[in-house]
């Protein structure tokens, strides 16, 4: 199987994993748990958990402990998501190649679905306590390490720095810092939590945290540059909203030529560090190298 292949497959089975993992849309409550389906099955391109997934085999991982925290993992990338398309916010109308969920079912709706996603990520995850011979200190240690990258010193400080800089001019340096928070937070957060699970030990936990960090920021300067030189068919999302909310970016800081000589920097760094890890792993290889000509 080529590369491309196997990440079609990886990518058909983590969708029946999200599948598994979400409520069934009835009761009361069905009006949210289809916000909550309709924002997650929208085909995103489930990068976060194909990471984890591949780094706990990496790790020697076997069992299905980390299927819960990948289902939880992209709950709380869709619900960043969600909030941050809102008018409050991003104000952007489309994601994922449809309409945004607070353009769909209202902004009450967006809010809330965007919340009932972060919730239901942890009781997700918390599955993992419920099965058979589960190391209780690994998952525990999974959850924190979900919970703190997702947080206030990580995704959600980012997204405030973030919203509150638009408009202004800001140093590379407090630019530098957004992105590892608001993007490179989650990305560092689903490779820790494969290697974890998978029974890494502190170092190794600590090198994966500092490949990732540079994937994170690969991954947010290519989005950067797809903001600028991207069509809204592929990307499923509009062009020029950095544009449109005054956002300093990596583009507007150094120009496009620059961003692209980055991307591929750190990416390819990231790779050799991984190499000096563990044995090449062909498959993550490629995934890593795959983001630097990404298009969507
Ligand atoms: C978009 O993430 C938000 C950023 C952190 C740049 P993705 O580009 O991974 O979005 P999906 O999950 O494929 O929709
Ligand atoms: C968002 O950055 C990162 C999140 C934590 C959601 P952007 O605002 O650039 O993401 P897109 O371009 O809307 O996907
Ligand atoms: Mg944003
Ligand atoms: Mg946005
Ligand atoms: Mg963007």
């Amino acid at each position: 199987m080529n590369f491309r292949e196997e990440q079609k497959q990886r990518t058909e089975q983590i969708e029946q994993i999200l599948r598994r993992f979400l409520p069934e849309a009835k009761g009361e409550q069905r009006l949210i748990m289809e916000a909550m389906e309709y924002s997650l099955l929208a085909g995103g391109k489930r990068l976060r958990p194909m990471l984890m997934w591949e780094t706990y085999r990496l790790f020697g991982g076997k069992g299905s402990v980390v299927e819960p925290f990948m289902a939880a993992m992209e709950m709380i990338h869709t619900y960043s998501l969600v909030h941050d398309d809102l008018p409050a916010m991003d104000n952007d109308e489309y994601r994922r190649g449809r309409k945004t969920t607070h353009v769909v079912y209202g902004e009450d709706m967006g809010i809330l679905a965007g919340d009932a996603l972060l919730n239901y990520a942890f009781e997700t995850a918390s599955q993992a306590f419920d099965l058979e011979d589960t190391d209780f200190l690994r998952v525990g240690k999974a959850m924190q390490i979900l919970a703190k990258k997702a947080g206030i010193y990580g995704m959600i400080g980012g997204q405030v720095v973030d919203v509150k800089a638009a408009g202004e001019a800001i140093s590379g340096e407090k630019l530098l810092i957004i992105y590892e928070l608001k993007t490179g937070a989650l990305i560092e957060s689903a490779m820790m939590i494969g290697a974890v699970l998978a029974g890494a030990d502190e170092a190794q936990t600590a090198s994966v945290e500092r490949i990732a960090k540079k994937v994170g920021l690969a991954f947010q300067i290519q989005d950067d540059i797809l903001d600028v030189t991207g069509s809204q068919e592929v990307l499923g999302k509009p062009i020029h909203s950095d544009e449109k909310n005054e956002k300093t970016t990596y583009v507007t800081w150094k120009g496009l030529e620059a961003s692209r000589a980055e991307v591929e920097r750190l990416s390819k760094e990231a790779v050799e560090e991984l190499r000096g890890l563990k044995p090449a792993d062909p498959f993550l290889e490629e995934l890593l190298l795959s983001l630097i000509h990404r298009e969507k």
